[in-house]
């Protein structure tokens, strides 16, 4: 029998590893299917201080401790930096990568700004800040009026805990700008965006896979950040066509 590929579903912030589970209800016959929780997220104790290459490392030895020799690497948003990172430390790990909205440089002054905001924020609110003001970022307007959704994203928000919170806010806003990397890539590419995610703009993310040798750019209708959430059919058959040719 032929081994199911294996493939790393990494998370965003600041969820935990149930944003993918329609993922692993379509991928799970097919490929062997892993969502491990990021370090101090869902499940998972917090290793302090993480920066984005140590949460790359947890996912290495995630692989190891699982004998994974080579996986798909999915990763969403801040998934996405790490995949970068992650890339850039263990190539040799790496069969493929897909990217969901996310961005490969560093964050703009202003955007270290609001980390900074955020942080304060964290302090004095706790979980409720985010849980409150997150939503609509991560979220389309139509998407907002699904109850549904919008209460599974705000039940995964409020179960983390502050101190990774603020944790993944300074890794995100230390970490490297990895742009050059995109044309060191040797492994067959996928980026994925929602067609109105105003966090990580699908024209970026356009203009990234033009610059990766074996890549192609796919928008998500119907969609804001959380693409594989708000439209999971496309999302996941864009995906199996993906993963099929590897
Ligand atoms: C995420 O979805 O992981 C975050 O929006 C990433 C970020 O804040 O840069």
């Amino acid at each position: 029998m032929k081994e199911k590929i294996p493939v790393i579903f990494i998370h965003g912030f600041p969820l935990d590893s149930e944003m993918w589970e329609e993922q692993v209800q379509y991928f799970k016959d097919g490929y062997d299917v892993n969502c491990p929780d990021l370090s101090g997220f869902g499940k998972s104790k917090l290793d302090t201080p993480s920066e984005i290459e140590d949460f790359a490392k947890y996912i290495f030895s995630y692989l190891t401790k699982k004998r994974i020799k080579k996986a798909a690497l999915c990763g969403f948003s801040m998934g996405g930096y790490i995949t970068f990172a992650f890339y850039e430390l263990f190539p040799e790990f790496v069969s493929a990568l897909i990217f969901a909205d996310t961005r490969a440089a560093g964050d703009s002054p202003m955007a270290k700004e609001k980390r900074i905001e955020a942080i304060k924020m964290a302090k004095i609110y706790s979980m409720s800040y985010f849980v409150e003001s997150m939503p609509p970022k991560l979220l389309s307007e139509e998407s907002m009026k699904n109850e549904k959704l919008v209460s599974k994203v705000q039940k995964i928000i409020s179960r983390q805990k502050k101190e990774s919170i603020i944790n993944a806010l300074k890794a995100m806003m230390d970490r490297k700008d990895r742009y050059s990397i995109l044309e060191k890539i040797e492994v067959p590419t996928l980026f994925i965006c929602g067609e109105k995610d105003i966090l990580t703009p699908p024209e970026e993310m356009r203009e990234m896979s033009k610059v990766v040798k074996d890549s192609e750019f796919v928008e998500i209708e119907n969609s804001g950040h959380l693409s594989n959430m708000e439209n999971p059919e496309k999302f996941n058959s864009v995906l199996c066509d993906f993963l099929k040719r590897l």
